[in-house]
């Protein structure tokens, strides 16, 4: 292996630190060393100026190192001694846009006693930093990575706001936008202006003879109203690689000097106390002809760069995966095998997401269960991030080309997914929209806020109150599933409340144009006040999450370190699945259908239980004799009553 660095080299970045950051950070790049050196060997290591770039990478965690702040120090120590504190079954995650929840981040909070209210120890705000003006793909395409958006407030807001949560238990997520940057960004001016050094931080094409090749086998986004893969730009004649709107350039990582600017810029935000970066896009970030250009090996080997530069620089600080792929794909972002440990702590359970929302239109749990069958097992440091909805469509491309689809329809059933989820079938209860649909491409995804997808809100349109309670059981039921499969539940802001569609979108510019705004309302705290009505849809429904994440917190055998496996109910409409863990075992049950269903006791044999269990949902103990019976969409968390293990 060839000499790292110097650490002589250090000596005027911790000139004014105490002796012992200096040894702790020496210590962690020893112990951690070829754990950064190999992957980016992988990726860099044919160049003669290889040596070069491993010694920038070191500089940028050596000088991350020297500032962060001693509470940060306290946080990374706290985190090495308890490094299962983000598994734990009391994480709950809620996740909102800044200015649609409470106005800027200073305002945020004040927001912080409702969220406590409800139970949240993890907060993902959607984008803050600056975004390009006009369009901007909901802060999607970032101007300047080292700036607020000037909206929210200023980066020492945002150090306040980190703190404060903190100081509350609650973990600051912030977005990474890792795989592009917007047209307008510093880089992006430079590159148009001639400078070869910052052209080659993109992917241009003098021609079109390259972006026909790679447009033969790489997806499109969006189909509807960015289509195609490439943008052309008349400053320097050439064609940029977009993969979302035309206006987000793509990063090329193939440019050793593209991963050093984006290291520093995630440790920077670290050192203003966020904790866990949602890494954007991640799949994108590598590009090879002849392949769809999707998680592509040496996309894993820059995470496992990220990866090491935290543990080196900022240890308390987790990488979350947006990776939105096929359930081949999903669990690699985790690091299996070898690379456990080595990638990220956290990644969307995308799969999970599209699954329930397919078992809940058909009222039939089996292709659930047997796409979740072939997703294995994640590490043990690992945890997912389970959800019912996000501030994106639900892509119904999750699915696509699995055995299990196939089996149960295929590309007919998604069709029929998506149309009952826009009200176009007689035995939908939805109210959503579909997204990027074109004649020759009729499915791709679906809008619409939970309330609008369970029938919630029509129901509270018409005031038909036995509606009201079936949607509110649809809605409990996703919420018990989340809660129950393991790693950390995020509820979308204001689905706690029922918030409905918001069609207002339509009248902004920047919105107009892409559908998923009709799923991000903004707040109603109007409507939020009426959470405290036992009587009110929405205090009920408030009610019933609340109660459930009470339960969940409780449940301390949900640790994420709990295997999950979905298990035979002998019942299509019944999903189960079986926790187990050094904390005991838990036996998670839940009705997709609109009638009773019914289970045999045997199913309990998974428990070993031989007489009582305790359902964590409703607090109470029973004794099952030959079956057990499920209201519709009713879920329990069953557990063996004290005393009553067998021991299997
Ligand atoms: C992610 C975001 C999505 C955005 C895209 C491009 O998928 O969740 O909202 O459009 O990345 O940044």
């Amino acid at each position: 292996m060839a000499p790292l660095t110097s650490f002589a080299s250090f000596d005027a970045l911790f000139a004014d630190t105490p002796a012992e950051y200096r040894q702790v950070f020496e210590g962690r790049l020893e112990h951690f060393r070829s754990q950064l050196e190999a992957p980016m060997r992988r990726l860099y290591g044919e160049r003669e100026d290889f040596d070069h770039w491993l010694q920038r990478v070191v500089d940028v965690a050596a000088s991350a190192a020297a500032e962060r702040h001693h509470d940060l120090r306290v946080l990374d120590r706290q985190r090495l001694e308890e490094a299962d504190w983000f598994q734990r079954s009391d994480m709950i995650g809620y996740t909102c846009y800044v200015d649609r929840f409470a106005g800027d981040l200073g305002k945020v909070v004040e927001k912080i006693p409702y969220l406590k209210e409800l139970g949240v120890t993890y907060l993902h705000l959607l984008p803050v930093l600056a975004p390009r003006e006009g369009e901007n793909d909901g802060g999607y395409a970032i101007a300047d990575y080292r700036r607020i958006n000037p909206q929210f407030g200023a980066m020492e807001d945002l150090r306040w706001l980190a703190g404060e949560l903190r100081r509350n238990g609650i973990s600051l997520c912030l977005d990474l936008v890792c795989n592009h940057t917007a047209d307008t960004h510093d880089w992006a001016i430079k590159a148009k202006a001639g400078e070869s050094r910052y052209q080659d931080y993109y992917h241009l094409f003098p021609d079109r003879s390259l972006p026909d090749r790679f447009e033969a086998t790489v997806a499109e986004l969006f189909p509807q109203s960015a289509p195609g893969n490439f943008t052309y730009s008349s400053e320097m004649e050439a064609w940029v690689w977009t993969t979302f709107y035309g206006y987000q350039w793509d990063l090329n990582y193939s440019n050793p000097a593209v991963l050093v600017e984006m290291l520093s810029i995630m440790l920077d935000l670290a050192n203003l106390g966020v904790e866990v970066f949602r890494l954007d896009a991640v799949i994108y970030m590598w590009k090879r002809l002849g392949t769809d250009c999707t998680n592509q090996p040496e996309v894993h080997s820059l995470l496992q760069v990220f990866r090491a530069i935290l543990k080196i620089a900022a240890p308390a600080v987790l990488l979350k995966a947006e990776a939105m792929v096929t359930p081949q794909h999903l669990a690699k972002y985790l690091g299996l095998g070898e690379s456990a440990d080595l990638e990220c702590h956290l990644g969307y359970h995308n799969v999970l997401m599209v699954a329930l929302w397919a078992s809940l239109a058909k009222g039939d749990v089996t292709l659930m269960g047997e796409i979740l069958r072939t997703i294995p097992p994640i590490p043990a440091g690992t945890a997912w991030i389970s959800y019912i909805r996000c501030h994106d469509d639900i892509g119904w491309s999750a699915l696509e080309g699995t055995e299990p689809t196939e089996k149960a329809g295929g590309h007919d059933l998604l069709k029929e997914l998506s149309d009952f989820y826009a009200g176009k079938l007689d035995s939908s209860f939805a109210a959503g929209r579909s997204f990027q649909v074109a004649p020759e491409h009729d499915v791709h995804g679906t809008n619409g806020t939970l309330a609008a997808l369970t029938g919630f809100s029509e129901a509270v349109r018409l005031g038909d109150k036995a509606e009201i309670d079936f949607a509110t059981r649809r809605i409990l039921l996703l919420y018990a599933m989340i809660f129950g499969f393991g790693g950390i539940p995020l509820i979308y802001m204001g689905d706690e409340i029922g918030a409905p569609n918001d069609e207002t979108y339509r009248g902004r510019s920047a919105e107009a144009g892409d559908g998923r705004w009709l799923h991000r309302p903004f707040m109603d705290w109007d409507a939020a006040e009426a959470r405290h009505g036992p009587t009110t849809a929405q205090g009920r429904l408030f009610a019933g999450v609340q109660r459930l994440v009470k339960a969940r917190k409780s449940a301390f055998a949900l640790h994420a370190q709990a295997s999950t496996r979905v298990v035979e109910t002998g019942n299509d409409h019944v999903f189960g699945y079986l926790r187990r863990g050094a904390r005991g075992a838990v036996l998670v049950l839940a009705n997709f259908s609109a009638q009773p269903q019914t289970v045999a006791r045997a199913c309990l044999d998974q428990l070993g239980v031989s007489r009582q269990v305790y359902d964590w949902i409703s607090g109470t103990t029973s004794c099952p004799d030959d079956s057990l019976c499920l209201e519709p969409y009713d879920s329990l968390w069953l557990e063996a009553a004290n005393g009553d293990e067998t021991g299997t």
